[in-house]
């Protein structure tokens, strides 16, 4: 009687931790605009990953841009201007000021959707 107990317990234990782990889904809470889902093709019609990472995933020729809209010594006029012009190593892509703008506003719900953005 005792074993059987113990697993009913056991098991109601289980279902009742699973069913408080995974209600409430697997979505950030972040929406993506238009505008970033346009920046997100970019990204990848681009191929921006092969040199950049975003959460420690692609290239290692440029820096990581998980958090660069957000981070005190860049943030997004400086990312934008480096789209805008390119810089020494970074090509210049000659994408037009609306094109950059969507880069940066999918750069901003990437940095949205991580945790290690500054505060
Ligand atoms: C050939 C490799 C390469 C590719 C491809 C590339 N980048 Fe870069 N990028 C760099 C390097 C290297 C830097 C650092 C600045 C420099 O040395 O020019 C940089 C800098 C940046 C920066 C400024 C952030 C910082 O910390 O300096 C942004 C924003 C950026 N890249 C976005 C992009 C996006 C968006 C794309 C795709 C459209 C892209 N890059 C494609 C190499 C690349």
């Amino acid at each position: 009687m005792g074993k059987v107990l113990t697993i009913i317990v056991l098991f109601s234990i289980y279902v009742i931790y699973s069913g408080w782990v995974f209600s409430p889904g697997t979505s950030s809470g972040v929406r993506m605009t238009q505008k970033a889902i346009n920046g997100k093709n970019l990204w990848h019609s681009n191929n921006c990953q092969n040199c950049h990472q975003v959460f420690g995933l692609g290239g290692y020729m440029g820096p990581d841009l998980t958090t660069v809209t957000t981070d005190k010594s860049r943030g997004k006029l400086y990312a934008k201007a480096m789209l805008m012009n390119g810089g020494t190593r970074m090509p210049n892509f000659h994408f037009t000021e609306n094109q950059a703008d969507e880069l940066v506003a999918y750069l901003d719900y990437v940095n949205n959707a991580s945790t290690l953005q500054q505060q």
